[in-house]
């Protein structure tokens, strides 16, 4: 199989290295990719988003299976545009992927489904949103309706806090079109869990379960980012409550989205929050997250190629799934400043201090520089990840090679996984 994936972060140099390993595949490209993927990948200079140049490129080079890493071109169509010229691609359609694309179809769907999630209202108009915003109960969650790459919620304390929130998406459009719509949602507390199933259309293969850790600082304290580090398997995330999640969310989100008539094919990632072991949806994407990817691939025992390839063909019923007993716990480094501005252009050190047979190191914010040095070019830069029998010896693991590395004003959190220990 000649594969392309399409991204440039760590979730698609976790992906790259999986399906490297795959007997099945005999050509590996990423778009654009970086210089961690490049060393299993060939990474050709396309932009994500330019789905006429991907779409080229699959056509000339007779791509068996193109797989996209991020959400932005799942929302703008690069399915429907890859099956109208008959090729095959892991992924939702343009319609299918509203279930990510606006937070307001996505929360009909699940009103109509019976799925559990909190209680929300939308607005289209600011008026009428700040008079829901004077009767409601606070806390609660300000939310735009479009992608807003993870900083489109607001938490909210009080009628004034919520009015500012209402301001900075509706009339100063912090969010550009994003925020045109909101969701005025209840607070729900508990404890987060990401929960991935593989769907082919009508029937799908759950991956382990993960947690990330979205806010920049230690004890889940300032502002979000993409994701600081995670682990997997999620402990609070039980065989049962497994069960449960499959019951009364992903069955039903699969056989509503049939019978929308957008039946749902690729990653289904549901974001839940968990309390007394009742799951309710935080959100639903449409692709593997990041860094939950980095966790969750290592811990596959199944050929990836396969199940994806299959999965995009209707035949996901036709595989099955193994995964390591083993835990796996991945840190973030990030640019100092991130999620906030940040340098770029700094020499990364120590890398060849790392043990490959102990750990995976997977790139994102990164180049080369004239010289040929590995230096940092984003906000997070690598995630660093370790594997062992023992929750807690992969967390120590996980923080001696992150001790390794090295770059002027690198950041990373140091109490990835510590929420887990109370279950081990
Ligand atoms: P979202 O973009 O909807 O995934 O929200 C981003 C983050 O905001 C989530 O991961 C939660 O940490 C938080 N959040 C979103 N909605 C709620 C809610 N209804 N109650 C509590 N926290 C929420
Ligand atoms: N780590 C969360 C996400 O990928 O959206």
């Amino acid at each position: 199989m000649k594969i392309l994936i399409i991204g440039s972060g760590a979730r698609e140099h976790a992906l790259a290295w999986k399906l490297h390993q795959s007997r099945q595949v005999t050509e590996l490209f990423c778009a654009p990719g970086n210089p961690g993927i490049a060393e299993v990948a060939s990474c050709v200079p396309i932009a994500v988003n330019n789905i006429e140049g991907l779409l080229d490129f699959a056509e000339k080079h007779q791509i068996d299976l193109t797989i996209p890493g991020p959400e932005a071109p799942l929302v703008a169509g690069i399915v429907d545009a890859f099956e109208a010229k008959g090729l095959t691609i892991f992924g939702p359609s343009k319609k299918a992927a509203s279930l990510e694309g606006s937070k307001v179809f996505s929360k009909n769907f699940m009103k109509n489904y019976h799925i559990p999630a909190a209680a929300s209202e939308s607005f289209t108009d600011y008026e009428a949103a700040v008079a829901y915003a004077e009767t409601t109960s606070y806390p609660c969650v300000v939310k735009a309706d479009g992608l807003a790459a993870g900083k489109g919620a607001i938490i909210v304390h009080d009628f004034k806090e919520a009015q500012l929130a209402l301001q900075r998406c509706m009339l100063k459009k912090e969010f550009g079109s994003a925020g045109s719509k909101v969701l005025i949602e209840e607070f729900l507390s508990g404890e987060e869990a990401s929960v991935f199933a593989l769907c082919d259309g009508k029937n799908y293969i759950v991956l382990a379960p993960a947690q990330d850790h979205k806010a920049i600082f230690d004890g889940d304290k300032g502002p979000n980012t993409g994701g600081m580090g995670t682990y997997a398997p999620a402990p609070i995330v039980t065989n049962d409550l497994l069960e449960k999640v499959e019951k009364e969310i992903i069955q039903p989100t699969i056989s509503g989205m049939q019978q929308e008539g957008t039946a749902y094919k690729g990653v289904l990632f549901i974001g839940l929050m968990i309390e007394n072991d009742q799951a309710k949806v935080l959100e639903y994407n449409c692709r593997f997250g990041d860094p939950e990817a980095q966790v969750i691939l290592p811990l596959l025992k199944t050929d990836l190629a396969e199940l994806l390839f299959k999965a995009a063909h209707g035949k996901i019923a036709e595989c099955k799934i193994g995964h390591s007993r083993q835990s796996a716990v991945c840190v973030v480094l990030a640019s100092g400043g991130y999620p906030g501005p940040y340098e770029s252009g700094k020499v990364i050190t120590g890398l060849k201090n790392i043990d490959e047979e102990q750990f995976l190191v997977f790139h994102s914010g990164t180049s080369l520089s004239a010289n040929g040095e590995l230096v940092t070019a984003g906000g997070r830069v690598l995630s660093v990840v370790a594997q062992s029998d023992n929750f807690n010896t992969s967390r120590e693991f996980v923080y001696k090679a992150v001790d390794k590395i090295d770059f002027e004003g690198v950041y990373y959190r140091k109490d990835i996984g510590a929420k887990a220990l109370k279950y081990f």
